[in-house]
């Protein structure tokens, strides 16, 4: 079975709630989709407001991040309880950024992983190797190891139905996208990971995602190859140009 593509917008530490809400208006008509899944991943506080502008529409609401307690004495957290009652629906999970200046290791993307299943929630795992990594010839050792400890504990059945993003980290906001081949064999490389740790039906269904200066012009090739089912995108998600990225055939 073909899966179906998915397409998120990581909207970063931009807009805010009343510049969201007019995004949404503007690009509401420009990413319905009967083919594509549509989410877009907002700031804490844009969550509530962006929900209700979605209503009625194709856009499901994705979190930037979450905490891995259920509640209590972690100022500035924000719970999985408090994300779902306000109807988000995926947690973008482990992104570089997050990894770079907040300290999430593995093991603390793997138990927000395990925390947003519990609560029905659909990670959005994020890795990818550093420009040094790719030119030692690391690459696969290094994103093998951000998947497998990221997925530790995490059933067959959960697997299934996450994301994976695959995002270079040289590639993140600097206008330079991996190469289609680039970002398929990495792709094809995360999925034989999966394989090994799961089994070959969990590998066919999982859906990875590239990520990294994804534009309108970019988006038909990397989506169109065997392994990338769509992809996560920055700075493109806050432009018109997210429409056509998502209607990119
Ligand atoms: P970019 O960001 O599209 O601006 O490179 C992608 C991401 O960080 O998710």
């Amino acid at each position: 079975m073909a899966r179906r593509k998915i397409v998120a917008g990581n909207w970063k530490m931009n807009k805010t709630p009343s510049e969201a809400v007019a995004l949404v208006e503007e690009l509401k008509p420009l990413v319905a989709s009967d083919d594509v899944d549509v989410v877009f991943c907002v700031p804490a506080i844009d969550i509530i407001p962006v929900a209700e502008a979605v209503k009625g529409t194709n856009i499901a609401v994705g979190a930037e991040n979450m905490y891995f307690e259920e509640k209590g004495a972690y100022t500035g957290e924000i719970s999985p309880a408090m994300l779902v009652d306000a109807g988000v629906k995926y947690v973008v999970l482990g992104h570089s950024e997050r990894r770079e200046y907040f300290a999430e290791t593995n093991e603390t993307v793997n138990k927000k992983v395990l925390k947003a299943f519990e609560h029905g929630i659909t990670p959005i795992m994020c890795c990818g190797e550093s420009l040094e990594q790719r030119e030692q010839g690391v690459t696969m050792d290094f994103i093998r190891q951000q998947v497998k400890v990221g997925l530790q504990n995490v059933t067959a059945e959960q697997a299934k139905t996450m994301v994976i993003a695959y995002e270079p980290i040289w590639a993140i906001g600097t206008g330079k996208t991996a190469t289609t081949e680039q970002a398929q064999e990495v792709c094809a490389g995360i999925r034989a990971c999966i394989a090994e740790v799961y089994d070959d039906a969990t590998a066919e269904a999982i859906r990875i995602q590239y990520g990294g200066s994804v534009n309108a012009a970019t988006a038909p090739e990397l989506f169109a190859q065997a392994d990338i089912d769509g992809g996560l995108v920055g700075g493109a998600a806050l432009k018109p140009d997210f429409g056509k990225i998502v209607n990119y055939k």
